[in-house]
């Protein structure tokens, strides 16, 4: 199972877009804290935003949100269907139960095939090539993406 979640996630690597530890503007991992299957403060104090956020799910290059879940992005014709649809996702959790999913779905259901996109690079490992000591997504892509995520009533 570990061998196979970690290839899937090189995989997976090879379309998302690497953050180096001081990439966004310099911005390095911020460590994060779960409480009741959530995270309540935002990743580094940052502030999301929606429109970005949307941006970033309907690219293969960065959030690749699309690849699994059904989004209203209607002008992207593909949307996967393997994880649930995220249509009013914001009316079923509060952002801190959204950050958490995205940071690292893991701690929610330790099988699942979504990567955790905001995860101690220093318990990565496992995780080949440009994305050694890397998050997936940086603090502030993930705030965008929960601000939008939220905005989804
Ligand atoms: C490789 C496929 C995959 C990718 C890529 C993926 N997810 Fe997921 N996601 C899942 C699956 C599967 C679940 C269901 C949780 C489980 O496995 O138990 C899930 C669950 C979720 C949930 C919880 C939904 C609910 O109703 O419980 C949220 C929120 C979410 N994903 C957001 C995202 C966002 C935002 C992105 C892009 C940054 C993303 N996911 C990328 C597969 C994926």
């Amino acid at each position: 199972m570990r061998r196979c979640t970690s290839r899937l996630l090189f995989c997976l690597g090879l379309s998302l877009a690497g953050q180096t530890l001081a990439a966004d503007g310099g911005q390095a991992y911020c460590a994060w804290e779960m409480q009741n299957l959530a995270i309540e403060g935002a990743l580094c104090g940052l502030v999301g935003d929606a429109e970005r956020g949307r941006k970033l799910a309907a690219d293969s290059h960065g959030g690749n949100c699309l690849a699994c879940h059904q989004m209203p992005i209607d002008e992207e014709p593909f949307h996967g269907t393997v994880g649930p649809p995220l249509h009013g996702v914001g009316a079923r959790y509060s952002a801190a139960q959204i950050r958490l999913r995205i940071v690292d779905e893991q701690q929610i259901n330790p099988m699942t095939i979504m990567p955790g996109f905001y995860r101690d690079p220093r318990n990565t490992n496992r995780i080949a090539g440009e994305f050694w000591g890397k998050t997936f997504l940086s603090a502030q892509q993930v705030e965008d993406l929960v601000a939008y995520l939220e905005s989804l009533k």
